[in-house]
């Protein structure tokens, strides 16, 4: 395969690996790499385009002004993004002006003044996603503003040279038509062909994985779900008898699952095995009730039982199905911040980790399930957390006791929904704050717990919009979950991501 044609430099944005994706859903093929890597990139191949990803600050090392340097030297279009436009504006000299902080991600409204190509078929107003500051500037010769984001600033573009600045994230969902300023970037400005398939996706990881392990054994930390299924039916007719897949039970599952699990694991043609490990999870998870900590506490226990796994098969390799949110989330990619310690990334282990599916994101994930032609229902499975259901007790330590109720409701929850054939979510949440609450039971006084019942519709996960119930199920919901002799309400969450995350840990 060739180098990808266009080179995403990530300035620390959480939207640089979405701007990739959009990008393969084009056809085109694309790296994010941190600022020193891009140098290295670029003595290799000259990409047809350079996207420098901006978050809400810039690096202070002067490698960007480097590249960009190097960009304008040799001709290469590039698009700066977010805090890319103030780079743009020092390394051009233009005098400006920042009237105050960045106050996180929000939705604004950008007005096209003059379109051009990068805007090319943009409507004269639309929602866009930034956490720029508002700000001025003075363009130096040669540059105009194409477009205004309201509040915030110009979208900044050279007349003649193929150089843009934009003060938003074209990759984040929310901003409208940030997919179609992706692809004129893509087709109308840097002439890129297509070159990215499904099949050679599949093919590659086949080779990569082939050529990583070689004839020793691997094993694979099996979810059940679409990421990890997707690795055992890539890789299960490539490792065949020397990959092992097994499943830890930690009693954070849901009803049932563990038999989907096992469902899924022969459908996509794997050694596989079963291990209950419910009382040490739950031993060490109920010690705390933080978030973080109990994060933690799992963590470790999974990280113990991975090894002794790994050290009883004799395998030097760790398959894992992380994938690029992940670790976008847990502050591994590029510059981002830690915003939440996911359980399977960077656990340091003594045989060596295999992340085959780290470049992507959840949708092409599933792409790749249908290609590999797997179950519907692992195709369109539901994310879910690593800690499962730990991580939706909320206030109170986790315990069996718990989370049979919590898992009797997240049960009657999805049996509800499906009854009334309601769908056009893309995960259901079932979550218990532990504080108890009055209601009314068996026409007298219930003193109990309530159940947080939250549907979101995203498709990325990285943001989301709250999906509200018609009536007729949030009744049928109110009136199942209730049913229980210790739940005597149901909330109904519906906020967006941002600012709620999906989860509530
Ligand atoms: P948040 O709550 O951050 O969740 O908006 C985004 C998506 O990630 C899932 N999630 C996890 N998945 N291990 C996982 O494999 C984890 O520790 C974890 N935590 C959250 C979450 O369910 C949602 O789909």
């Amino acid at each position: 395969m060739n180098f990808p044609q266009i080179l995403v430099v990530d300035l620390g944005s959480p939207y640089a690996l979405q701007t990739a994706r959009l990008m393969r859903r084009a056809g085109v093929r694309a790296a994010v790499l941190s600022p020193e890597k891009a140098q290295s990139f670029l003595q290799q191949t000259r990409p047809q385009g350079i996207i420098f990803s901006g978050g809400t600050s810039l690096p202070e090392d002067g490698i960007a002004e480097t590249i960009l340097n190097q960009a304008d030297r040799d001709s290469i279009p590039y698009l700066a993004t977010g805090a890319g436009v103030r780079l743009l504006m020092s390394c051009y000299q233009m005098a400006g002006r920042v009237s105050k902080e960045a106050s996180g991600y929000q939705k604004r409204l950008c007005r096209i003044q003059t379109p051009d190509r990068l805007l090319f078929d943009w409507p004269e107003e639309s929602s866009v996603v930034t956490a720029e500051p508002e700000f001025t500037l003075e363009p130096v010769e040669g540059f105009i503003e194409p477009a205004q984001v309201e509040g915030v600033g110009p979208v900044i573009a050279h007349s003649e040279k193929l150089i843009w600045g934009v003060p938003f994230q074209p990759g984040a969902e929310q901003t409208e038509w940030g997919e179609k300023l992706v692809n004129n970037f893509l087709f109308k400005v840097c002439d890129c062909r297509t070159d990215w398939s499904v099949t050679e996706v599949i093919e590659e990881i086949r080779e990569q994985i082939k050529e990583a392990v070689g004839d020793k054994k691997a094993v694979l930390g099996y979810s059940g779900g679409v990421d990890s299924s997707v690795i055992a039916a890539l890789l299960a007719p490539v490792l065949r008898d020397n990959l092992y897949g097994f499943t830890l039970d930690g009693g954070h599952f849901r009803e049932k699952e563990t038999e989907e699990v096992e469902r899924h694991a022969e459908a996509a043609g794997m050694n596989w095995e079963l291990r209950d490990r419910q009382r040490e999870f739950i031993r060490a998870v109920g010690k705390t009730v933080d978030s973080e900590k109990k994060r933690d506490a799992f963590r470790r226990v999974y990280k113990k039982e991975l090894e002794e796994y790994t050290r009883e098969k004799q395998a030097d390799f760790i398959i894992q199905g992380t994938l690029a949110p992940d670790l976008i989330e847990s502050g591994e990619s590029g510059s981002g911040a830690l915003i939440k310690t996911h359980h399977n990334v960077a656990l340091d282990l003594e045989a060596q980790e295999l992340h085959p599916l780290a470049p992507f994101f959840k949708d092409e994930v599933r792409e790749l399930a249908r290609a590999l032609e797997l179950p519907d229902s692992v195709v369109n499975r539901h994310p879910f957390p690593g800690p499962g259901l730990f991580v939706r007790i909320m206030g109170q330590p986790v315990s069996g006791k718990k989370l049979d109720i919590l898992r009797w409701a997240d049960a009657r929850a999805r049996e509800v929904i499906a009854e009334k054939g309601h769908s056009g979510f893309s995960q259901l949440v079932i979550a218990m704050p532990c504080v108890k609450i009055v209601g009314i039971k068996d026409d007298g006084r219930g003193y109990e717990y309530p159940v947080i019942v939250r549907a979101v519709e995203t498709s990325d996960f990285m943001t989301a919009k709250g999906h509200i119930f018609p009536d007729q199920v949030r009744i049928a919901l109110e009136e199942a979950l209730t049913k229980h002799s210790e739940i005597s309400r149901v909330w109904f969450d519906m906020n967006d991501k941002p600012p709620a995350t999906v989860e509530f840990e």
